[in-house]
C-alpha cells in the first residue's frame, strides 16, 4: 500500500467542506485568547456536546487546553478577514474589537452567525492534537450564510 503522507493526507482532507469557527478563552492572567479553527463538530444533544481540537504545535495550545469555558464563534460569509486575523501567531488579534463579557468573562465578539458558551467538560489527547469537548451552556443564533472552508480555500454557499 502506499504509504499516507502529510501532504496527501492534507489534499484527501481538504475534501471535506466545514464551516469556520474562532474559538475564544481567557488565560489564567485573564487576558482574552482566540484561535481560527474548522475542527468543530457537534456530539450530543442530550447533554449538548460540542468539540474542537488544537494542534499541540499552536504557541495557544497551553492557555487554549487550560481554559475552563470557551465560547464558539461560527463565522457567517462576510467574517473571513476576521478568521483570517484570528489564524495568524499575533498578540493583538483583539485589537480594535468590541468585545462582551459572557458566562465565566468569556471574550465575547459580535461577529458570528452562532455563539455558543461553553464549559470544557473532557479533553482528549489524540496524535498531534488534543480534543477539547464543550457542554453548552448558551446559544446565540442568528440567520445568516456560513463562511466555508473547502480545499485549502475560503468558499461561499451558492445560493
Ligand atoms: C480555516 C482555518 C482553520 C483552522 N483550524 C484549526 C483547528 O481546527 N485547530 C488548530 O489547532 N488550528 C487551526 N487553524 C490554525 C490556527 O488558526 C492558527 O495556527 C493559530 O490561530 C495561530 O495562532 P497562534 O499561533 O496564536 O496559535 C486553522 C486555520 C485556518 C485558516
Amino acid at each position: 500500500m502506499a504509504k499516507i503522507t502529510q501532504q496527501k493526507f492534507r489534499l484527501a482532507l481538504g475534501q471535506f467542506a466545514t464551516g469556520v469557527t474562532i474559538i475564544t478563552a481567557r488565560n489564567e492572567d485573564g487576558v482574552p485568547i482566540g484561535m481560527t479553527a474548522n475542527c468543530f463538530a457537534s456530539i450530543s444533544l442530550d447533554p449538548p456536546l460540542v468539540m474542537w481540537s488544537i494542534d499541540n504545535a499552536s504557541p495557544l495550545y497551553d492557555e487554549l487546553a487550560a481554559a475552563s469555558h470557551c465560547a464558539i464563534h461560527i463565522l457567517g460569509d462576510d467574517q473571513q478577514a476576521l478568521s483570517h486575523r484570528f489564524a495568524q501567531d499575533a498578540d493583538d488579534k483583539f485589537n480594535g474589537l468590541s468585545i462582551r463579557s459572557g458566562i465565566a468573562d468569556l471574550p465575547l465578539l459580535d461577529q458570528h452567525i452562532t455563539l455558543l458558551q461553553c464549559e470544557v467538560v473532557d479533553r482528549h489527547k489524540s496524535g498531534d492534537h488534543l480534543i477539547v469537548i464543550g457542554q453548552a451552556l448558551d446559544i446565540q443564533h442568528e440567520s445568516g450564510n456560513p463562511l466555508l472552508y473547502f480545499s485549502g480555500e475560503y468558499r461561499r454557499l451558492r445560493t
